[in-house]
């Protein structure tokens, strides 16, 4: 089996992957156009070896995807009927439906091409709604990793708090597997300012460490509101546990400010060298292997 990582997979996500999986590298040839046009050439033989393609889709969403769907192509040009696609952090999949009226539905715009190709298997990470594989007309392997991700952070969590109704089967798949309870706040985002209103009620977390489950932190607005929601009911400590930080100095500001404890991410996709202590990175290089390894049996 060989690895084709892509310019959006997180180094340290393809050293972990070739170890795990024991998987070596497909050459490759990767460059830009004066014009800014990708050109990408591979320079391995194939077509007798299975490929996974690794690509995570951020920063630069459009480009990253290009890349993904010129890297597919040659491949098939190869001979090559079966690759396997590992998308980490799939982009785009926040907006599943039309909230206004004249909005597209962006993840069927942009992941309807995938269709076109051989693939034997797309795997990815926490993705924003599990509706999204039937809007594409896909199978995805879809794999919540917050319970790994709570384990090799090793922290004790007594309650599990999904930060709207949306991510409301994060939380029951986490709060299944640490066997505690869990619940979720009422979010209202307005569409147009993108201002964000948190229905407050009881929730039973007085003292309790609480685990915050998400998809994604971006702007950090639903974050730093739902750990303010905590602690104004005596939550004693807050931790986050986010599958993809798309995080700026903004978003730091914003959480920061928010009192919240501990953030705990994924290498999903590439994040900043340099990170505040409070934020940690767990590799999914090993639960993605895994599930490779698994299908294949
Ligand atoms: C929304 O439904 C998502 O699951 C996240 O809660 C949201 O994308 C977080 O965004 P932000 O950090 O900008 O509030």
């Amino acid at each position: 089996m060989l690895l084709l990582p892509l310019s959006g997979a997180p180094q340290s996500l393809v050293n972990s992957l070739k170890n795990h999986c024991r998987m070596s590298l497909v050459e490759k040839l990767y460059k830009r156009f004066p014009d800014g046009e990708q050109y990408i050439r591979i320079n391995s033989d194939v077509k007798n070896d299975g490929v996974v393609v690794v690509q995570s889709l951020y920063p630069e969403q459009d480009s990253k995807l290009v890349e993904l769907y010129l890297a597919l192509e040659a491949l098939e040009g190869l001979g090559l009927t079966n690759a396997e696609l590992i998308v980490p952090y799939m982009a785009y999949s926040r907006q599943d439906k039309r909230f206004l009226v004249g909005e597209p539905i962006s993840a069927k715009a942009v992941y309807l091409p995938l269709r076109l190709f051989n693939i034997k298997r797309v795997l990815t990470l926490d993705i924003h709604s599990p509706k999204i594989p039937e809007i594409i007309g896909l199978a995805i392997k879809n794999i919540l990793p917050h319970s790994y991700m709570v384990e090799k952070a090793g922290i004790e969590v007594d309650f599990v708090l999904a930060p709207d109704k949306g991510a409301l089967h994060r939380a029951q798949a986490l709060a299944e597997s640490l066997r505690k309870p869990f619940d979720y706040l009422e979010k209202y985002r307005d569409r147009v300012t993108g201002e964000i209103r948190v229905s407050t009620r009881e929730l039973g977390v007085k003292n309790m460490r609480v685990a915050i489950v998400d998809d994604i932190v971006s702007t950090g607005g639903t974050l730093a509101k739902a750990t303010q929601t905590l602690y104004s009911l005596e939550a004693n400590k807050v931790y986050a546990i986010i599958t993809h930080a798309l995080i700026s100095e903004k978003t730091l500001q914003t959480l920061s400010t928010s009192g919240l404890d501990v953030l705990i991410t994924t290498n999903s996709i590439t994040q900043p060298s340099a990170l505040p202590t409070w934020i940690r990175v767990v590799d999914v290089g090993e639960l993605l292997c895994h599930e490779l390894k698994s299908a294949t049996k």
